[in-house]
């Protein structure tokens, strides 16, 4: 047995490159045990590597090897020489790509040990506790479709490099230790020995930074961008996160809409082998929402809402013409079928309606010849048939209305029953591998109401140009002005976001304005950025596509985490290093910082 590995035990092909071609050579392979298995004293064992298992044999007549390999355990690290042959008749595996082969060993050896792993590693371990494979990241990510996510991640870095490179944009990196960018997330700080009290903060975008890069002329960027944000998690948002960051000078919106259409189209047939159509269907705000309930409607799913004002302005129902005399909607969702649901299965809806934020979810049933519903006996039969109509209403199918105030909540209420109702049943959602359904959502408001706040925030942000076709001044009608926005949806995600942006500093000022911010605090918080825009800026625009997002659709994940190295928990907490964690308090005192820890 030798002793060191060094060029006479490297493997000569990839454990899973390993084919007949093979049959016959003396060939080395290096890699990981996996299912051992003794067979009248023969040895049979995988060796595993990213590309697949090559099966080894020790035969008894090998002596001092065959009894060292009867002690080899899952995930001990080898290094094997043998004769590859064709497997005897009736032994091959036709499951495996290098099933027909295998390697008689004549020498091996043990390069690590291995504990016992906390979990089998094989495909299986999707079902095993997200926790402990966090914490054991090193061992999730040996396995097959991990490697496979990571790998057709980097393939997607390579293809964006290399689409955006020959059409002569440049990769430039911008500061990770910056001012606050506002995305509409918290910032995540980190405080200064040398300066004292003063924070940097990790950039949410590179927003300003690119901005900036078109008032010097650089004007075709990208990054391949990490971004932080302080907020709420979900299956699809991390604390940190990638963005492809771009920016343009002298463009409109089809210009990066054109970019991103040719990138996807080339993006999707490499990685996917797909044709996607393009030009991608464009829809303002308000459509989608009123149709579909969302501003990242998936169009996979074949319902729609409706609006039903017409049917209710004059009735005897009380509640609802209040409700629409006071500026409110009453909209409805239509379910083919949904008249078969049982009076559970509808209060638990109507339950689940209340849970996201309305007070009722009221509903008719056409069956039996017409409509039922607690509504009727406040109607006219003509207001039945209008409801009936608006709502396209077949025989069996249900209707579920909501009622409020705002056009936006009920809207959304019945967006996400939609997708709900529709994705659970197979006839309304079509969730084939490679149904690909993208739209640029478009003409968004350029500003949304804060009631905690009690202040216009900027939808987007607080750079994006105000439309030119507002009727009115935007700062004169903040409500309906709109923006020069877009978002890339597919399959009700939103994959990329940007906009054309304001390159005059006084319509930014007036934007500031808009937001409440002051002149002074414009200033310090943005005074190089609005100094800068006073050099000569051209028009420019851009987008930032979520990479994290983009791979898992790719990949087919369910979650961004799946196609992340090394990502965190809803907590915010890397589960393998233990961060966050608390420092001395030496390094806190050079910080000048003190913790004041929260009694509770
Ligand atoms: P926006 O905030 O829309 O725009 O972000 C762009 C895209 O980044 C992805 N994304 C995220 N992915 C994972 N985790 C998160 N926490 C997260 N937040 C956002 C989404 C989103 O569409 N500076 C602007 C872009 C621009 O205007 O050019 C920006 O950051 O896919």
């Amino acid at each position: 047995m030798a002793e060191i590995f060094n060029h006479d035990w490297q493997r000569t092909k990839l454990c899973g490159r390993f084919d007949e071609s093979d049959a016959g050579k003396e060939v080395r392979a290096n890699g990981w045990v996996r299912a051992r298995r003794d067979l009248g004293g023969i040895i049979f064992i995988e060796v595993w590597d990213w590309t697949g298992p090559i099966q080894i044999v020790f035969n008894p007549e090998a002596g001092e090897i065959h009894n060292l390999a009867a002690t080899l355990r899952n995930e001990y690290c080898i290094a094997v020489k043998g004769r590859m042959r064709i497997r005897p008749e009736g032994t091959d595996n036709p499951e495996l790509k290098t099933g027909n082969i295998e390697i008689v060993a004549s020498d091996f050896m043990i390069l690590s040990k291995a504990k016992h792993p906390p979990f089998m590693i094989g495909d299986e371990t999707d079902s095993v506790d997200e926790n402990l494979r966090l914490k054991y990241r090193y061992l999730d990510l040996r396995r097959e479709k991990m490697q496979k996510n990571l790998r057709t991640r980097a393939k997607i870095n390579a293809f964006t490099r290399n689409y955006l490179g020959e059409r002569e944009f440049i990769e430039l990196d911008t500061p990770m230790l910056t001012k606050a960018t506002p995305e509409g997330a918290r910032d995540y700080l980190v405080p200064s020995r040398v300066n004292q009290g003063c924070f940097y903060a990790l950039p949410q975008s590179p927003q300003l930074f690119k901005q900036i890069l078109m008032v010097s002329g650089f004007d075709k960027y990208y990054q391949i961008a990490r971004c932080f944000r302080d907020e709420d998690l979900r299956a699809d948002r991390q604390p940190e996160f990638t963005q492809v960051d771009i920016e343009m000078s002298y463009i409109v919106e089809d210009d990066i809409m054109n970019l991103i259409e040719g990138y996807m189209k080339g993006l999707f047939k490499e990685i996917r082998g797909v044709d996607i159509p393009t030009p991608f269907m464009r829809m303002p705000y308000w459509d989608a929402m009123d149709k579909y309930g969302s501003d990242k409607p998936d169009l996979r799913v074949k319902l729609e809402l409706c609006d039903l004002a017409d049917a209710f302005r004059n009735s005897g129902f009380e509640p609802f013409r209040r409700i629409l005399e006071a500026g409110g909607v009453v909209r409805g969702l239509r379910l083919p079928g949904g008249a078969a649901m049982s009076r559970k299965e509808i209060m638990d809806l109507e339950a689940r309606a209340i849970k996201l934020g309305t007070s009722g979810l009221a509903n008719f049933l056409y069956k039996d010849g017409g409509l039922k519903g607690p509504l009727i006996k406040f109607l006219k039969p003509e207001e039945v048939d209008k409801v009936r109509e608006l709502g396209a209403m077949e025989p069996d199918d249900a209707l579920f209305i909501v009622a409020n105030e705002s056009r936006q909540k009920a809207c959304e209420i019945l967006g996400t029953l939609r997708l709900e109702l529709g994705r659970a049943r197979k006839d309304l959602f079509d969730d084939s591998p490679d149904n690909w359904k993208f739209l640029w959502v478009t003409e968004f408001p350029l500003f949304e109401w804060s009631a905690e706040e009690k202040r216009w925030e900027a939808m987007h942000h607080p750079f994006t140009s105000p439309a030119l076709d507002n009727a009115t001044p935007f700062d004169e009608d903040p409500e309906h002005a709109l923006a020069r926005a877009y978002d890339c949806v597919l399959n009700g995600n939103e994959v990329g976001g940007g906009s054309i942006r304001i390159h005059d500093p006084n319509v930014q000022a007036r934007l500031f304005k808009c937001l409440g911010i002051t002149p002074e605090e414009a200033k310090r918080r943005f005074g190089f950025f609005i100094d800068a825009l006073s050099y000569g800026t051209p028009p420019h625009g851009g987008l930032a596509l979520g990479v994290d997002r983009l791979v898992m659709l790719l990949c087919e994940g369910n979650s961004i985490r799946d196609v992340m190295a090394f990502p965190k928990t809803q907590k915010a907490q890397c589960l393998m290093s233990g961060a966050p964690d608390v420092v001395e308090q030496e390094r806190l005192d050079e910080l000048a910082i003190q913790v004041v820890k929260d009694e509770e």
